[in-house]
């Protein structure tokens, strides 16, 4: 792989590291944003600086776009932009659960280009360079075989956007009702990444950011995995998308628009 992989996953790294000097500390200065239930601690503020910080020291010609902050410049389509969730699973981090990680993709001409997932409690890091591949700790990663009456599904839905809710809830009993079991953890990242690993086999939801999606999916890709939106097209960075990131066994798609649309 380039060796600029690994100069993003020193970053990713010591940004999982500021991470872990909060854990179990009570208040970690939270806010409300917009929406329902969409808390931000001072830590996303803080890795999201550090992160942006050593990214420009890094690739000074490269844009950047992140969760923490507003403006978001129209800047996908040329030159390298690393886009960055300094914490995917904010409430996880919020109460001390232990399930969160730092996402920093990166596109080149509007293409997926390198990804790095950390997971700090876990000590595991996911990297993936476009054609080279998946790994996790160095090793080379793979998705399951599993078909869905085996498989081991998470459907998310953050609690921000409430006329969801329903929708959520009849893709869940689609899936529910045909596969083997479900998970979920409440981190996009980390769990497009276990599909990645093989450890489950298709994770879906109905409004992700660029930012939740930039990177894991890319490290889908490289394990062998398939991402689209709800309607089967590639995710392409431009906004919110609906998200099936799956291990490609099969079409889960078409058990979803058969039973719960
Ligand atoms: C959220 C998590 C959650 C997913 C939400 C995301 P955040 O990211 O990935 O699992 O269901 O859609 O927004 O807010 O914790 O960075
Ligand atoms: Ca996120």
């Amino acid at each position: 792989m380039n060796e600029l992989i690994y100069e993003i996953e020193k970053i990713a790294r010591k940004a999982g590291e500021i991470m872990l000097e909060a854990k179990n500390e009570k208040n970690k200065g939270i806010e409300m944003k917009e929406g329902v239930g969409n808390i931000v601690t001072k830590y996303d503020k803080l890795v999201q600086e550090y992160i942006e910080a050593e990214l420009k020291k890094l690739l000074p010609e490269s844009h950047f776009i992140g969760e923490e902050e507003d403006m978001q410049e129209d800047v996908l389509q040329r030159g390298y932009t690393f886009i960055v969730d300094p914490i995917d699973g904010t409430a996880n981090f919020a109460r001390n659960l232990n399930l969160s990680s730092v996402s920093i993709g990166l596109l080149k001409d509007g293409e997926q280009y390198m990804a790095a997932c950390y997971n700090p409690y876990r000590e595991e890091m996911f990297l993936a360079e476009r054609g080279q591949g998946a790994y996790m700790n160095g090793e080379r990663i793979h998705v399951s075989k599993k078909k869905l009456d085996q498989a081991v599904f998470s459907a998310g839905s953050g609690p921000y956007y409430a006329e969801l809710r329903e929708k959520t809830i009849n893709m869940f009993a689609t899936y529910f009702r045909l596969a083997n079991d479900y998970r979920r953890i409440g981190s996009a990242v980390i769990e497009i990444c276990d599909v990645a690993a093989g450890r489950i086999e298709f994770y879906c939801e109905e409004r992700l950011q660029i930012w939740d999606y930039a990177a894991c999916t890319l490290i889908l890709k490289e394990a062998g995995g398939k991402t689209t939106d709800f309607e089967g097209r590639p995710l392409n960075f431009r906004g919110p998308s609906s998200v099936m990131a799956s291990n490609d066994a099969e079409d889960y798609l078409s058990y979803l628009h058969e039973e719960s649309l």
